[in-house]
């Protein structure tokens, strides 16, 4: 799915994404001169990452707003702009790394992308990623679902979160081996006191392009965060409901 992005606002509000994608990177195997495609980019503060660990990154993503802040903030990687589920590479890399992305591709999609991945990797190259599992968000949308038909919509959740058995299994069909996986819970602090509000102005964009009528969307997250705040607001801070998927996987 690609959306327009506020990217800005998301650099601001939302710098925790690549703060906690850094653990992620730990999982990489390959040592410093390795090239690694970082798929999903975004802002490219973690392909900034990977390069100051001595790999030889490429960024990847598919918002133009997005690689417009990732190429001026770090003008000597490399940004490709390309669809996941659809691209290749000149020279094939030692690793793919991704961080909160692959949630936002549909699952009859997530073939195309492991595809696309399995054929620019080397033989026994690492596939190393999170997204959000299986109950990612789970409150959020819940109350969310509510709100939506309480005012005659219907909720579409615009996202894909799997299971460890879900995902393995796909990556098992695409050609990788799962070497490692871990479904976790992480609740995640929002900045401010609009945090929670901020959150689903920015990510939740498709499910409200529904709702037409003048301040009805306003009501409605405002309906929503009160049916929230009792488990997501503690001691002054605003909580996301994260569950996240974290898989290291090699090509056969
Ligand atoms: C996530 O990182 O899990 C996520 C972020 C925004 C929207 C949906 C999921």
């Amino acid at each position: 799915m690609n959306i327009a992005w506020d990217g800005a606002a998301y650099t601001s509000n939302f710098s925790f994404v690549h703060q906690y994608g850094q653990s992620v990177i730990e999982l990489i195997e390959a040592g410093k001169g390795s090239a690694v495609l970082d798929l999903g980019c975004g802002n490219g503060a973690l392909s900034n990452v990977l390069r100051e660990k001595g790999y030889l990154v490429k960024g990847m993503d598919a918002s133009p707003e997005l690689l417009d802040i990732a190429r001026k903030s770090h003008p000597t990687i490399e940004f490709i702009q390309a669809d996941a589920t659809c691209f290749s590479l000149a020279e094939p890399v030692d690793v793919v790394f991704s961080n909160a992305v692959l949630h936002w591709i549909d699952r009859e999609q997530q073939d195309n992308m492991l595809n696309c991945v399995h054929d620019v990797l080397k033989k026994s190259g690492e596939f190393v990623f999170e997204l959000g599992g299986y109950g990612n968000n789970d409150q959020i949308h819940g109350a969310l679902r509510e709100v939506f038909s309480a005012h005659g919509f219907s909720y579409n959740m615009p996202f894909y979160f799997p299971t460890i058995g879900e995902y393995t299994a796909l990556l098992e069909r695409a050609g990788f081996q799962v070497r490692f996986a871990v479904l976790f819970d992480r609740p995640t602090e929002l900045k401010g006191e609009n945090g929670m509000r901020d959150w689903i102005n920015m990510f939740l964009k498709t499910p409200f392009s529904v709702v037409k009528q003048e301040g009805e969307k306003e009501a409605m997250i405002e309906e929503a965060l009160r049916g929230l705040r009792s488990s997501l607001y503690k001691n002054g801070s605003w909580y996301s409901d994260y569950v996240r998927l974290r898989i290291r996987s090699v090509r056969l």
